[in-house]
C-alpha cells in the first residue's frame, strides 16, 4: 500500500511528531465544528486520516457518526489502537475510490493528504459524490507562503521543493474545487511557533516525520541535517514555526 512504503517507523513517527500545539489543534477543531450538524444521525468522513488524530477528536466533541479511512493498513491499525472503544468507524479504503453510497455525509476532511493520492482531482470528486448537497468539504493544506516560512523546510530545501512540486497552491486547489462543482469557498489560516529542547528537535528531525523528508536521498538529507546541526550548536531550545490554511468548499 502507498502509506505502507515509507518505512515501518512512518507511523510510530508521525504519530509522536506530527502534532500540532494544544492551542492550534483547539482552533482548528472550533472552526471544524461550525461545518457539523448538531442533528442526531450527521455523518462525517476523515479521509486520509493518518493515526485518527482528528478524527477521535472529532468523535469526543460531537454526537456525529464520524468515519475515518487510509490506505495505509498501518495507519488504520495505529488508528483503531488509539481508539479505545471510542467509535469511530475505521476503513482500509482508497480516497480516489471509496465504498460509500453518494450524498451519505454531511462533512467530508482531506487533512494533508490530496498532495499524496495518485490524483488529487479524483480524490476530490470522489469527496464531492459522497457528500449530500449542502455538506461541506474541510481541506487542510500548506500554501506556497507557508512552505516557505516552515522552519524544518528552511533546513531541508529539497523537500520543500518536493512539496511545492506535488502540493497545489491555493489558487490552482480554489480552481479545481469550484470546477468539481463545490461553491462557497472560504479559507483560514493557523499560524504556531512551538519551542522544545535542541536535542528534542533534532530527535524529531532524525525520524523523518514528513514524507517529503523520506523522500529525500538519504545523502541529501544526511548532509542537511548535519548543516542543521551545526547551525543549531550552542542553542539550548529551537523554535520552529509552521502555519496551515483550512479551505472550506460547500456542495
Ligand atoms: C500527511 S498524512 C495526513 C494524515 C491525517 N489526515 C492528519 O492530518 O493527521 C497523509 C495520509 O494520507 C494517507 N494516504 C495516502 N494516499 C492515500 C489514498 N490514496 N487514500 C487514502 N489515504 C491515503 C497516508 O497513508 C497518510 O496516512
Amino acid at each position: 500500500m502507498a502509506g505502507d512504503q515509507k518505512g515501518p517507523d512512518y507511523v510510530t513517527s508521525f504519530g509522536k511528531y506530527r502534532s500540532q500545539t494544544t492551542e492550534t489543534t483547539s482552533a482548528l477543531i472550533r472552526s471544524v465544528l461550525r461545518y457539523v450538524p448538531t442533528s442526531p444521525g450527521a455523518r462525517v468522513i476523515d479521509i486520509g486520516c493518518g493515526t485518527g488524530r482528528y478524527a477521535l477528536l472529532l468523535v469526543s466533541a460531537t454526537e456525529a457518526q464520524v468515519f475515518a479511512t487510509d490506505l495505509s493498513r498501518a495507519m488504520v491499525d495505529k488508528s483503531r489502537e488509539k481508539d479505545n472503544g471510542q467509535d469511530v468507524s475505521w476503513f482500509l479504503s482508497d480516497a480516489c475510490r471509496m465504498p460509500f453510497a453518494g450524498e451519505s455525509f454531511d462533512v467530508a476532511f482531506l487533512f494533508l493528504v490530496l498532495h499524496v493520492v495518485k490524483d488529487s482531482k479524483t480524490a476530490l470528486q470522489e469527496a464531492y459524490r459522497i457528500l449530500r448537497p449542502g455538506g461541506y468539504c474541510l481541506i487542510l493544506t500548506h500554501s506556497r507562503t507557508q512552505l516557505d516560512r516552515q522552519t524544518v523546510f528552511r533546513y531541508f530545501p529539497e523537500a520543500r521543493k518536493l512539496n511545492k512540486r506535488r502540493m497545489l497552491s491555493l489558487t490552482k486547489l480554489k480552481e479545481l474545487v469550484r470546477e468539481i462543482g463545490f461553491h462557497h469557498l472560504r479559507t483560514e489560516e493557523f499560524v504556531e511557533a512551538t519551542a522544545c529542547s535542541r536535542e528534542a528537535f533534532l530527535e524529531k528531525v532524525r525520524s523523518r516525520p514528513n514524507t517529503s523528508l523520506r523522500l529525500m536521498s538519504d545523502a541529501d538529507f544526511q548532509r542537511r541535517y548535519e548543516a542543521l546541526e551545526a547551525a543549531v550548536a550552542g542553542q539550548e531550545e529551537c523554535t520552529e514555526e509552521s502555519s496551515i490554511t483550512l479551505l472550506v468548499a460547500r456542495k
